[in-house]
Protein backbone atom coordinates (compact mmCIF):
# COMPACT_ATOMS: atom_id res chain seq x y z
CA UNK A 1 0.00 0.00 0.00
CA UNK A 2 1.43 3.16 -1.08
CA UNK A 3 1.90 5.97 1.77
CA UNK A 4 1.31 9.68 1.79
CA UNK A 5 4.54 11.67 1.07
CA UNK A 6 5.45 14.75 3.44
CA UNK A 7 3.41 17.65 1.14
CA UNK A 8 0.69 15.12 0.41
CA UNK A 9 0.53 14.74 4.22
CA UNK A 10 0.63 18.43 4.75
CA UNK A 11 -2.07 19.45 2.00
CA UNK A 12 -4.18 16.76 3.06
CA UNK A 13 -4.47 17.42 6.68
CA UNK A 14 -5.01 22.00 6.06
CA UNK A 15 -7.58 20.79 3.29
CA UNK A 16 -9.05 19.26 6.28
CA UNK A 17 -9.19 21.76 8.93
CA UNK A 18 -9.94 24.37 6.74
CA UNK A 19 -13.46 22.38 6.05
CA UNK A 20 -14.17 21.07 9.33
CA UNK A 21 -12.36 22.84 12.39
CA UNK A 22 -15.13 25.56 10.71
CA UNK A 23 -17.89 23.04 11.04
CA UNK A 24 -16.23 22.48 14.30
CA UNK A 25 -16.60 25.50 15.92
CA UNK A 26 -19.76 26.31 14.69
CA UNK A 27 -21.49 23.28 16.20
CA UNK A 28 -20.02 24.67 19.03
CA UNK A 29 -22.17 27.70 18.65
CA UNK A 30 -25.42 26.02 17.21
CA UNK A 31 -24.67 24.00 20.84
CA UNK A 32 -24.26 27.39 22.84
CA UNK A 33 -27.04 29.28 21.61
CA UNK A 34 -29.88 26.37 21.87
CA UNK A 35 -29.74 25.61 25.71
CA UNK A 36 -31.99 27.20 28.30
CA UNK A 37 -31.43 29.75 31.00
CA UNK A 38 -31.42 26.77 33.65
CA UNK A 39 -28.20 24.78 31.82
CA UNK A 40 -25.19 27.62 32.80
CA UNK A 41 -22.78 24.67 32.88
CA UNK A 42 -23.13 23.17 29.16
CA UNK A 43 -23.62 27.39 27.67
CA UNK A 44 -20.29 27.48 29.46
CA UNK A 45 -19.52 24.21 27.51
CA UNK A 46 -20.02 24.75 24.46
CA UNK A 47 -18.90 28.45 24.47
CA UNK A 48 -15.03 26.88 25.46
CA UNK A 49 -15.36 24.70 22.54
CA UNK A 50 -16.51 27.56 20.27
CA UNK A 51 -13.36 29.61 21.50
CA UNK A 52 -11.12 26.90 20.74
CA UNK A 53 -12.16 25.43 17.83
CA UNK A 54 -11.90 29.22 16.19
CA UNK A 55 -8.15 29.38 17.62
CA UNK A 56 -7.45 25.75 16.15
CA UNK A 57 -9.09 27.35 12.43
CA UNK A 58 -6.48 30.45 13.06
CA UNK A 59 -3.93 28.29 13.71
CA UNK A 60 -5.04 26.33 10.11
CA UNK A 61 -5.11 29.55 8.14
CA UNK A 62 -1.82 30.51 9.57
CA UNK A 63 -0.49 27.30 8.24
CA UNK A 64 -2.32 27.00 4.84
CA UNK A 65 -1.42 29.89 2.96
CA UNK A 66 0.25 28.19 0.17
CA UNK A 67 -0.07 24.54 1.23
CA UNK A 68 -3.79 23.76 0.44
CA UNK A 69 -5.09 22.62 -3.01
CA UNK A 70 -7.08 25.19 -5.12
CA UNK A 71 -9.64 22.41 -5.49
CA UNK A 72 -10.93 23.23 -1.98
CA UNK A 73 -10.31 26.84 -2.31
CA UNK A 74 -12.68 27.26 -4.74
CA UNK A 75 -15.24 24.87 -3.75
CA UNK A 76 -17.07 26.73 -1.55
CA UNK A 77 -16.84 24.42 1.48
CA UNK A 78 -13.99 26.77 2.98
CA UNK A 79 -16.24 29.96 2.73
CA UNK A 80 -19.21 30.95 0.91
CA UNK A 81 -19.95 34.32 -1.12
CA UNK A 82 -22.12 35.28 1.61
CA UNK A 83 -20.44 33.37 5.49
CA UNK A 84 -19.71 37.07 6.17
CA UNK A 85 -23.11 38.59 5.73
CA UNK A 86 -24.65 35.03 7.71
CA UNK A 87 -21.61 35.63 10.41
CA UNK A 88 -22.48 39.10 10.84
CA UNK A 89 -26.49 38.77 10.96
CA UNK A 90 -25.60 35.76 13.37
CA UNK A 91 -23.81 37.36 16.02
CA UNK A 92 -26.40 40.68 15.58
CA UNK A 93 -29.45 38.20 16.43
CA UNK A 94 -27.40 35.67 18.72
CA UNK A 95 -25.08 38.54 20.51
CA UNK A 96 -22.55 35.71 20.20
CA UNK A 97 -19.81 37.11 18.67
CA UNK A 98 -17.43 35.78 15.70
CA UNK A 99 -14.11 36.22 14.01
CA UNK A 100 -15.51 38.38 10.79
CA UNK A 101 -11.59 39.33 10.11
CA UNK A 102 -10.50 35.65 10.27
CA UNK A 103 -13.03 34.70 7.49
CA UNK A 104 -11.70 37.44 5.21
CA UNK A 105 -8.47 36.00 5.99
CA UNK A 106 -9.82 32.46 4.04
CA UNK A 107 -11.05 34.08 1.05
CA UNK A 108 -7.63 35.33 0.61
CA UNK A 109 -5.53 32.08 0.82
CA UNK A 110 -3.35 31.09 -1.93
CA UNK A 111 -3.31 27.48 -3.30
CA UNK A 112 -0.02 25.50 -3.10
CA UNK A 113 1.63 22.36 -2.55
CA UNK A 114 2.46 21.20 1.06
CA UNK A 115 5.12 22.64 2.17
CA UNK A 116 7.54 19.05 3.53
CA UNK A 117 9.12 20.96 6.08
CA UNK A 118 6.16 21.63 8.48
CA UNK A 119 4.59 17.70 8.62
CA UNK A 120 5.99 17.87 12.12
CA UNK A 121 4.34 20.98 12.76
CA UNK A 122 1.10 19.35 11.08
CA UNK A 123 1.41 16.40 13.13
CA UNK A 124 1.18 17.36 16.26
CA UNK A 125 -1.58 19.80 15.26
CA UNK A 126 -3.64 17.21 14.25
CA UNK A 127 -3.08 15.27 17.50
CA UNK A 128 -4.11 18.59 19.35
CA UNK A 129 -7.12 18.64 16.96
CA UNK A 130 -8.06 15.14 17.24
CA UNK A 131 -8.18 15.90 21.50
CA UNK A 132 -10.21 18.65 21.03
CA UNK A 133 -12.67 16.95 18.51
CA UNK A 134 -13.14 13.85 20.84
CA UNK A 135 -13.92 16.89 23.87
CA UNK A 136 -16.33 17.91 21.67
CA UNK A 137 -17.85 14.66 20.71
CA UNK A 138 -17.84 13.67 24.67
CA UNK A 139 -19.98 17.10 25.33
CA UNK A 140 -22.76 16.51 21.69
CA UNK A 141 -22.76 12.90 23.89
CA UNK A 142 -23.69 14.14 26.79
CA UNK A 143 -26.41 16.11 25.95
CA UNK A 144 -27.66 13.98 23.16
CA UNK A 145 -28.12 11.70 26.53
CA UNK A 146 -29.53 13.74 28.61
CA UNK A 147 -32.04 14.45 25.89
CA UNK A 148 -33.18 11.12 25.08
CA UNK A 149 -33.84 10.45 29.04
CA UNK A 150 -35.61 13.61 29.45
CA UNK A 151 -33.25 15.27 31.96
CA UNK A 152 -32.38 18.09 29.35
CA UNK A 153 -33.87 20.50 27.21
CA UNK A 154 -32.37 22.27 24.37
CA UNK A 155 -33.98 23.78 21.06
CA UNK A 156 -32.02 21.24 19.05
CA UNK A 157 -33.57 18.14 17.76
CA UNK A 158 -32.00 14.77 18.96
CA UNK A 159 -31.29 13.94 15.73
CA UNK A 160 -29.32 16.97 15.00
CA UNK A 161 -27.04 16.47 18.30
CA UNK A 162 -26.71 12.72 16.84
CA UNK A 163 -25.82 14.31 13.30
CA UNK A 164 -23.29 16.31 14.14
CA UNK A 165 -21.69 13.98 17.00
CA UNK A 166 -21.49 12.07 13.73
CA UNK A 167 -19.58 14.58 12.08
CA UNK A 168 -16.82 14.83 14.43
CA UNK A 169 -16.45 11.46 14.46
CA UNK A 170 -16.00 11.25 10.75
CA UNK A 171 -13.70 13.88 10.95
CA UNK A 172 -11.22 12.20 13.62
CA UNK A 173 -10.98 9.09 11.83
CA UNK A 174 -9.78 10.96 8.69
CA UNK A 175 -7.28 12.60 10.96
CA UNK A 176 -6.31 9.18 12.24
CA UNK A 177 -5.99 7.84 8.82
CA UNK A 178 -3.95 10.84 8.00
CA UNK A 179 -1.98 10.75 10.65
CA UNK A 180 -0.74 7.01 9.47
CA UNK A 181 -0.35 8.80 6.06
CA UNK A 182 -2.81 5.90 4.89
CA UNK A 183 -3.61 6.40 0.77
CA UNK A 184 -7.33 5.05 0.27
CA UNK A 185 -8.01 3.26 -3.01
CA UNK A 186 -10.29 5.97 -4.70
CA UNK A 187 -13.03 4.20 -5.28
CA UNK A 188 -13.16 2.66 -1.65
CA UNK A 189 -12.64 6.61 -0.64
CA UNK A 190 -15.96 8.24 -3.24
CA UNK A 191 -18.06 5.25 -1.43
CA UNK A 192 -16.81 5.67 1.95
CA UNK A 193 -17.88 9.20 1.13
CA UNK A 194 -20.87 9.10 -0.53
CA UNK A 195 -22.36 6.62 2.43
CA UNK A 196 -21.86 8.95 4.81
CA UNK A 197 -22.77 12.15 2.73
CA UNK A 198 -25.97 11.22 1.83
CA UNK A 199 -27.35 10.32 5.29
CA UNK A 200 -26.20 13.49 6.04
CA UNK A 201 -27.63 15.39 3.06
CA UNK A 202 -30.75 13.42 3.82
CA UNK A 203 -30.61 15.01 7.23
CA UNK A 204 -30.02 18.56 6.47
CA UNK A 205 -33.82 18.08 4.38
CA UNK A 206 -35.46 17.11 7.43
CA UNK A 207 -33.97 19.87 9.87
CA UNK A 208 -34.83 22.52 6.76
CA UNK A 209 -38.34 21.01 6.52
CA UNK A 210 -38.46 20.77 10.20
CA UNK A 211 -37.41 24.64 10.90
CA UNK A 212 -39.57 26.36 8.39
CA UNK A 213 -42.53 27.91 9.28
CA UNK A 214 -45.33 25.60 9.21
CA UNK A 215 -47.03 28.15 6.31
CA UNK A 216 -43.95 27.54 4.43
CA UNK A 217 -45.61 24.96 2.49
CA UNK A 218 -44.14 24.65 -1.21
CA UNK A 219 -39.70 24.98 0.42
CA UNK A 220 -40.88 22.04 3.43
CA UNK A 221 -42.34 19.80 0.03
CA UNK A 222 -39.18 20.57 -1.73
CA UNK A 223 -37.12 19.85 1.73
CA UNK A 224 -38.98 16.49 2.24
CA UNK A 225 -38.41 15.36 -1.67
CA UNK A 226 -34.46 15.78 -1.08
CA UNK A 227 -34.71 13.60 1.74
CA UNK A 228 -35.86 10.83 0.46
CA UNK A 229 -33.80 11.50 -3.31
CA UNK A 230 -30.65 11.13 -0.89
CA UNK A 231 -32.10 8.21 1.86
CA UNK A 232 -32.10 6.37 -1.79
CA UNK A 233 -29.33 7.68 -3.04
CA UNK A 234 -27.45 6.42 0.22
CA UNK A 235 -29.37 2.39 0.12
CA UNK A 236 -27.79 2.75 -3.91
CA UNK A 237 -24.53 1.82 -1.67
CA UNK A 238 -26.10 -2.05 -1.76
CA UNK A 239 -26.23 -2.17 -5.31
CA UNK A 240 -22.70 -1.32 -5.40
CA UNK A 241 -21.65 -3.67 -2.66
CA UNK A 242 -23.18 -6.26 -5.24
CA UNK A 243 -21.70 -5.46 -8.35
CA UNK A 244 -18.01 -6.09 -6.53
CA UNK A 245 -17.43 -2.83 -5.39
CA UNK A 246 -17.56 -1.04 -8.78
CA UNK A 247 -19.33 1.84 -9.40
CA UNK A 248 -22.60 1.93 -12.13
CA UNK A 249 -21.53 5.56 -14.00
CA UNK A 250 -25.26 6.31 -13.77
CA UNK A 251 -25.30 5.75 -9.98
CA UNK A 252 -22.35 8.53 -10.11
CA UNK A 253 -24.46 10.89 -12.33
CA UNK A 254 -27.65 10.64 -10.20
CA UNK A 255 -25.50 11.48 -7.68
CA UNK A 256 -23.82 14.35 -8.81
CA UNK A 257 -26.53 16.13 -10.05
CA UNK A 258 -28.29 15.59 -6.93
CA UNK A 259 -25.97 17.31 -4.95
CA UNK A 260 -25.86 20.04 -7.07
CA UNK A 261 -29.70 20.00 -7.27
CA UNK A 262 -29.20 20.10 -2.77
CA UNK A 263 -26.65 22.44 -3.44
CA UNK A 264 -28.64 25.17 -5.78
CA UNK A 265 -31.78 24.57 -3.16
CA UNK A 266 -29.44 25.62 -0.17
CA UNK A 267 -27.85 28.81 -1.14
CA UNK A 268 -31.42 29.80 -2.33
CA UNK A 269 -32.28 29.39 0.83
CA UNK A 270 -29.62 31.14 2.04
CA UNK A 271 -30.03 33.54 0.30
CA UNK A 272 -33.72 34.49 1.27
CA UNK A 273 -33.13 33.74 4.90
CA UNK A 274 -30.47 36.41 4.40
CA UNK A 275 -32.75 38.54 2.72
CA UNK A 276 -35.40 37.93 5.64
CA UNK A 277 -37.65 36.24 2.45
CA UNK A 278 -38.74 33.15 4.79
CA UNK A 279 -40.47 32.48 7.73
CA UNK A 280 -38.46 29.72 10.00
CA UNK A 281 -36.16 29.29 13.33
CA UNK A 282 -33.41 28.94 10.68
CA UNK A 283 -30.73 31.18 12.01
CA UNK A 284 -28.43 32.18 8.74
CA UNK A 285 -25.44 30.49 9.78
CA UNK A 286 -26.81 27.28 9.84
CA UNK A 287 -28.09 27.59 6.40
CA UNK A 288 -24.60 29.06 5.39
CA UNK A 289 -22.91 25.94 7.57
CA UNK A 290 -25.27 22.75 5.33
CA UNK A 291 -24.88 24.75 1.89
CA UNK A 292 -20.41 24.37 2.96
CA UNK A 293 -21.04 20.69 3.67
CA UNK A 294 -22.92 20.45 0.03
CA UNK A 295 -20.16 22.32 -1.53
CA UNK A 296 -17.60 20.32 0.41
CA UNK A 297 -19.49 16.57 -0.59
CA UNK A 298 -19.45 18.36 -4.26
CA UNK A 299 -16.17 18.61 -4.59
CA UNK A 300 -15.55 14.94 -3.26
CA UNK A 301 -17.48 13.54 -5.86
CA UNK A 302 -16.68 15.87 -9.03
CA UNK A 303 -12.39 14.63 -7.78
CA UNK A 304 -11.40 17.85 -7.62
CA UNK A 305 -8.63 16.86 -5.08
CA UNK A 306 -6.72 14.36 -7.67
CA UNK A 307 -3.20 15.06 -7.78
CA UNK A 308 -2.29 17.67 -10.77
CA UNK A 309 -0.38 15.10 -12.62
CA UNK A 310 -3.50 12.88 -12.86
CA UNK A 311 -5.42 13.62 -16.28
CA UNK A 312 -7.35 10.56 -16.27
CA UNK A 313 -11.61 11.13 -16.35
CA UNK A 314 -13.55 10.34 -13.02
CA UNK A 315 -14.69 6.91 -14.81
CA UNK A 316 -10.81 6.12 -15.41
CA UNK A 317 -10.11 6.56 -11.61
CA UNK A 318 -12.73 4.68 -9.97
CA UNK A 319 -13.66 1.64 -11.03
CA UNK A 320 -16.56 1.65 -12.95
CA UNK A 321 -18.61 -1.36 -14.04
CA UNK A 322 -17.60 -2.40 -17.14
CA UNK A 323 -21.48 -3.68 -18.15
CA UNK A 324 -24.08 -1.90 -19.49
CA UNK A 325 -25.24 1.06 -17.49
CA UNK A 326 -28.43 0.36 -15.03
CA UNK A 327 -30.36 2.18 -13.10
CA UNK A 328 -30.29 1.23 -9.43
CA UNK A 329 -33.61 1.46 -8.26
FE1 LIG B 1 -22.36 20.20 10.45
FE1 LIG C 1 -24.43 18.52 8.69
Amino acid sequence: MSKLTPAQFVQKSLDLHLFFLRIMKEHSFFLEAAFVAKNADLIRRADRFRVVFEELLREAVDLANCNVSKCVLQSGEVVTDNTIEAEEKTEFLSGIPFDICLTKRETMLRPGPGDPALEDQVERFNNRVIRETRALIDLKTDVLEGMLDCSLFTWNFPLLIEHIRREALFYVDHLQRLQKRIVLDPTEEIIEEKRFWDRIMAEHSQFIAHLLDPTEQELIMTADEFARRFFRLEKSVKQIEKKDGCIPPQLMRDEIQAVEDIRDFKSTANELILACEIRSIIIPLLADHVLREANHFLALLTDCRKPAHDHRSLSQRYSVCKHREFNCW
